[in-house]
């Protein structure tokens, strides 16, 4: 219990409906409205020069944040040699985490214009992302274990919490004492850029904390040297597997991999669930962050007898989804991260369209790279072939004697993350929270956003290897003597 709940707050955050909050943000965020910031790698001897790439801007092709610079072949060697585990005392660790918690806090203007501008993060998701950031600090800080680091640690981030979880991973490697090779995702490496250097600045040893912008080959790299003693990953299943197997062809055995990867997430709702809450929750789910969250909600199964008025109030609640430029207090799905993934998404809904199987579609936006809210028919969760990383949303119907066949097809995907039920019979709460194999399970409320320490988060099967960050065991996978306590 102790573990579980340390003493620790978690952080306050800004409550968007204060007027007061609101004209602080903006004046914060103001300088850095066209601010070009210029990342590099980070490392403990100087870096070899290297070729400045344009970072994109996802809501405004003409607004690119700045530049990055990708570690080369050489900085990664230097990166590995330089490498030394933080010695300090745990207790100092998980002071200078704290520090570092604080200066995020400090930052707050600068975080928020590098999140909308270079992640297309709103307002909203901004304020979400810095305190769970800071939450992942402080959880982690008054958790710093005193048994053996593992060594050097390959910390490898998504762009989709480009604060936060590339935060967490390093956050816990650290506390551990390990010394982190840190790999960003390359769409969003001046956030990276900007917060190691915060790190820094707190007391983080140079030799402790290195950062490797670049992309998937950097991160090949930093997970196939056998001078890395372990890896913790956050992005798709199937970059995952890859790293499995170069850890396994090229690592000491046993080398840890904490790997949180994707998921076919669903929610049922049933004939007795409360449709302005069921509705609610499903917006949220679906299309905040313009979909773009592990979390999210993929594929919706609404009892039949219920499903001709419930897609009425769903679809009208859709209508109300405001997009929008994401440093704008009003909107409420920004864009999605970059051409790439907006022609992936925009050609899965193309297909359904052909397919007669679009149930309703908002407008997309102009400018930038936006996929608008969109509702899809399918017969079950089986045909969703593949994790469709953006505001799009399936939906099935169930009758009332098939909710065993819902919880089989949802199981037989192989993905575990999140589950939602929305119902109002306590048994089958019960019943189905029982058979659903999913690592975060949510009744009558949205399925988005775990709280660090109150809720941790991970899921099984495809969907990852645990433990759940922000819980209890996961700081023992970064040390030598893993010792799990009870609760995860
Ligand atoms: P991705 O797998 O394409 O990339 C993730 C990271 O891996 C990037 O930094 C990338 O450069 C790196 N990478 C790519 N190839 C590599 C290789 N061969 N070796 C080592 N590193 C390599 O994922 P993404 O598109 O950035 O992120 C979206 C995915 O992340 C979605 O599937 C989402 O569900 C998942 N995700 C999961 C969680 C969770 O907690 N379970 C949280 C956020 C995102
Ligand atoms: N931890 C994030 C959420 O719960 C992914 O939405």
């Amino acid at each position: 219990p102790e573990l579980f709940l340390p003493e620790r707050v978690n952080s306050k955050g800004f409550d968007l409906r204060h007027q007061p909050t609101l004209e602080a943000i903006e004046a914060a965020r103001a300088p850095f409205a066209t601010h070009k910031w210029e990342a590099a790698p980070r490392l403990a001897a100087k870096a070899a020069p290297e070729e400045k790439v344009d970072v994109t801007n996802p809501a405004d092709p003409a607004g690119s944040p700045g530049t990055v610079a990708h570690a080369s072949a050489a900085d990664i060697e230097t990166a590995l040699s330089k490498a030394a585990r933080w010695d300090a005392p745990a207790a100092e660790r998980g002071k200078v985490l704290g520090r570092i918690a604080d200066l995020y806090e400090e930052n707050y203007g600068e975080i928020f214009a590098i999140l909308a501008r270079e992640a297309g993060k709103s307002q909203m998701d901004a304020v979400a992302e810095l305190r769970e950031a800071v939450d992942f600090l402080r959880y982690y800080g008054a958790n710093a274990p005193d048994t053996g680091a593992v060594g050097t640690f390959t910390c490898i981030s998504p762009w989709n919490f480009p604060l936060a979880i590339f935060t967490g991973q390093i956050a816990a490697a650290l506390a551990a004492g390990n010394a982190v090779l840190s790999k960003p995702a390359e769409q969003t490496p001046i956030i990276a850029h900007f917060a190691v250097g915060l790190m820094h600045r707190a007391g983080v040893p140079e030799a402790a904390l290195q950062l490797l912008p670049g992309g998937g080959d950097v991160g090949a790299a930093l997970t196939s040297d056998p001078r890395v003693g372990g890896v913790a990953f956050t992005g798709s299943t199937a970059t995952a597997m890859k790293i499995r197997k170069a850890m396994a062809d090229n690592l000491a055995p046993g080398a840890p991999l904490i790997a949180e990867t994707g998921g076919l997430n669903a929610m049922i709702v049933d004939s007795t669930a409360l449709p302005e809450q069921a509705v609610q929750a499903i917006i949220e789910s679906a299309f905040q962050s313009a979909g773009q969250r592990c979390s999210a909600l993929r594929c919706l199964y609404v009892q039949e007898d219920i499903a001709e008025d419930f897609t009425k109030m769903l679809t009208g609640a859709m209508d109300a989804v405001v997009m929008g430029r994401p440093w704008d207090l009003s909107t409420d799905c920004g864009p999605v991260i970059d051409e790439a993934a907006r022609a992936g998404i925009a050609e899965h809904i193309q297909t359904a369209r052909a397919e007669g199987r679009l149930i309703h579609e908002l407008k997309t936006p102009n400018a930038g790279t936006y996929i608008a809210p969109t509702l899809i028919r399918v017969d079950s969760i089986a045909d969703l072939e593949r994790e469709v990383f953006g505001p799009v949303l399936h939906m099935a119907t169930f009758g009332a004697t098939e909710l065993d066949t819902v919880i089989d097809a949802i199981n037989d995907t192989g993905y575990g993350l999140t589950f939602g039920l929305m119902t109002r019979i306590d048994d089958r709460v019960q019943y189905v929270t029982e058979r659903v194999q999913a690592g975060n399970i949510y009744v009558n409320r949205n399925q988005i956003g775990a709280i660090v320490g109150s809720q941790p988060f991970g899921g099984e099967g495809l969907s990852g290897t645990g433990p759940k960050a922000g819980g209890p065991n996961y700081l023992a996978r970064f040390t030598v003597h893993p010792a799990p306590v009870a609760g995860d």
